[in-house]
């Protein structure tokens, strides 16, 4: 990608972050994420960039902006051509509720980076660095927290498990538990959770857990730039969700998209399955307050927002804080 490209990128999120505050607390999910998507869009498509959504807000019958396929920027000769994916809110309950941990988040690689992964539920396991080589969801998990903490050079007792607070995972937290690892049940937002285990000085060990297939993407995305591993499993929605006739009848639709696309369900995925370069860019600003990254303040009718950018190319990371007065940016410390 071009100079400067990857910094560009920062500001679609913080957009669409500054469009959902708006919407922070007034219990409306629907909105928060039309604001966000609506700018999110606007950004993109006045980038020197041909881009294409491979993860988005779904397929064209139901998603008028930012679906799978639709192509983004100037679209000139000579533009970089990238593959997008998008989670314009990682956390809509929790902007509609006001609740910590909501981002807005997007990955970039070249053409063809990312598994075009459709929207369904996803197995995930995520850790940093020091225990890329160890991990294995073919093995059951209590085997591989015992190779993740031997790897991490600490007792089992000092590991730190992020997953998603879930009815589905009740049997695994008390596993776990059990096992006396430190369980961090995080409500919703499973994305920064994923960040975090693969950040230096990371104070989550590892993520485990069934969260979405598009947000597993864009997670991979910074495990990826992070040198960090991940496995995952793509999961029919009968499997997570329990055997209704509804859920057997999404089942289906999504095994049948999972067929068109050529991607295999209930197999194991590796890291380069899921992004198969190391060249891709991962960004995230807060829209409400997280440990990753801090949600918007405003004060003095000035927006501050804190964008997380993660270069894969050039093997570094930036945080951000920006400043707004109303739409407009003023400031920029890096
Ligand atoms: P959205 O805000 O995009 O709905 O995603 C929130 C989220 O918690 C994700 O982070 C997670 O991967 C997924 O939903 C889990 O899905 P579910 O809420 O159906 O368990």
């Amino acid at each position: 990608m071009k100079k400067g490209l990857s910094f560009e990128f920062s500001q679609v999120t913080e957009m669409a972050a500054l469009a959902a505050f708006e919407w922070v607390g007034k219990g409306n999910k629907n909105a928060a994420d039309d604001a966000a998507v609506k700018a999110m869009r606007d950004l993109l498509s006045q980038m020197a960039i041909r881009g294409e959504i491979v993860i988005g807000e779904g397929e064209i019958d139901d998603a008028p902006m930012l679906y799978i396929g639709e192509s983004v920027g100037l679209n000139r000769a000579g533009d970089d051509e990238v593959s997008i994916a998008v989670d314009p809110i990682d956390g809509t309950r929790m902007t509609a509720m006001g609740q910590a941990n909501a981002l807005s988040v997007l990955a970039v690689g070249k053409q063809g980076a990312f598994l075009k992964a459709p929207d369904m539920y996803m197995e995930k396991l995520i850790v940093g660095k020091e225990a890329k080589e160890v991990i294995d969801l073919a093995l059951p998990l209590d085997q591989n927290l015992h190779q993740i903490a031997k790897a991490k050079k600490k007792p089992l007792l000092a590991l730190r498990v992020a997953i998603l607070d879930k009815p589905r995972h009740s049997e695994i937290i008390n596993q776990m538990q059990q096992l006396g690892v430190s369980v961090i049940s995080i409500p919703d937002g499973d994305v920064a959770a994923a960040v975090q285990c693969c950040l230096p000085n990371a104070n989550i060990d590892l993520l485990y857990g069934i969260g979405g297939a598009p947000e597993g993407v864009i997670a991979a995305a910074a495990v990826r730039a992070l040198g960090g591993n991940m496995q995952a499993r793509l999961l029919p929605r009968n499997q997570v969700k329990g055997n209704s006739v509804e859920t057997q009848r999404l089942a289906e639709m999504e095994i049948a998209r999972c067929k068109a696309l050529n991607v295999p369900v209930n197999e194991i995925l590796k890291l380069d399955d899921l992004v198969c370069n190391d060249e891709v860019t991962f960004v995230a600003t807060g829209i409400t307050h997280g440990e990753l990254v801090k949600g918007i303040q405003y004060n003095n009718k000035m927006f501050t927002t804190e964008t997380l950018l993660i270069c894969g190319e050039t093997n570094s990371i930036h945080k951000m804080q920006s400043s707004y007065l109303g739409n407009k940016k003023t400031d920029c410390a890096v």
